[in-house]
């Protein structure tokens, strides 16, 4: 399949940067994953105004204007056979000879799109709901950033791939934050909660989704600060990204959530979801 690369469409084993792209020295870029449903692009509108977001708060010059971003995405999709995809977007800050401010001279950032099969969880998956681990939040604190410095939550779902589980769910001095590249939500009395948008978690497409769906369904939602030990008494534990739409946690360090299946709030939210994206 063909990706886009700064300017061109081209076959992915051929697409090649410079060694001083400063995404690939630094780790100085933003990037995006928008799921697409029967080739057509869900949320579009709010993961543009995300990627623009991540552009301003590190001073990327944003290179394009919606119509170029969204005629650019839609290229790369109609060159995929899948029906479902993810498309990738990454922009870094471009190429420069090394030295960790941005350089003086105006640069040219990069801009790479790809696209993949939209894999889901499975239907058994769904049904039993996932095992996850608890584990310190050790990343920086800029993470409503959708950066592409991206080792904190590389190392923290490495945690969950040695632990055989889903995700690792992350605790900043005794506070949920989110999981490795997912929010994390409970249920109490029939009460769906989340952490507050701000510097500690990555505001997820999915979370202001999650917030309609609730507002329309008849479900309370509370954004607070979510102590440890709620977690772990919750009635229900869900995990939400672009790739796992919402998907119930069943198990923490082993220990079962609720009554270790998936819940009715789950239930609820799940089929509201599909009804959306339908
Ligand atoms: N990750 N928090 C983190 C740290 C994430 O990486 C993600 C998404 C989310 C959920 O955001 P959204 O609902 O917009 O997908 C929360 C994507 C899927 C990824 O990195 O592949």
């Amino acid at each position: 399949p063909l990706v886009y690369l700064n300017g061109s469409m081209t076959p992915l084993s051929e697409a090649r940067i410079p060694v001083l792209d400063r995404g690939f020295i630094f780790g100085d870029g933003v990037y995006e994953v928008v799921p697409i449903y029967a080739r057509k692009l869900f949320r579009a509108e709010q993961h543009m105004a995300r990627l623009f977001r991540s552009l301003a708060a590190i001073g990327i010059p944003n290179p394009h204007d919606k119509q170029q971003w969204m005629a650019l995405i839609d290229a790369v999709i109609k060159a995929h056979p899948a029906d479902d995809q993810m498309v990738y977007i990454h922009v870094t800050r471009g190429v420069a000879k090394r030295g960790h401010a941005f350089p003086k001279e105006p640069l040219t950032p990069t801009v790479f799109i790809m696209t993949n099969p939209l894999v889901l969880p499975s239907a058994e998956l769904r049904a039993t709901g996932v095992p996850c681990v608890a584990i310190e939040d050790l990343r920086w604190l800029h993470c409503e950033i959708k950066s592409i410095s991206l080792l904190g939550n590389v190392l923290a779902a490495q945690t969950a791939a040695q632990h055989g589980v889903v995700e690792a769910i992350q605790f900043r001095d005794g506070f949920l934050t989110e999981a490795s590249s997912s929010n994390v939500w409970i249920v109490r009395d029939g009460k769906l909660m989340a952490p507050p948008k701000d510097n500690l978690i990555l505001e997820g497409i999915r979370y202001g989704l999650i917030e309609e769906l609730c507002a329309a369904g008849g479900i309370r939602f509370e954004a607070r600060r979510i102590a440890r030990e709620e977690v772990f008494s919750a009635d229900e534990v869900l995990l939400s990204s672009a790739t796992k739409e919402v998907l119930p946690v069943t198990s923490i360090d082993g220990k079962a959530i609720g009554n270790g299946r998936p819940g009715p709030i789950y239930a609820q939210l799940y089929e509201a979801y599909q009804a959306v994206k339908a």
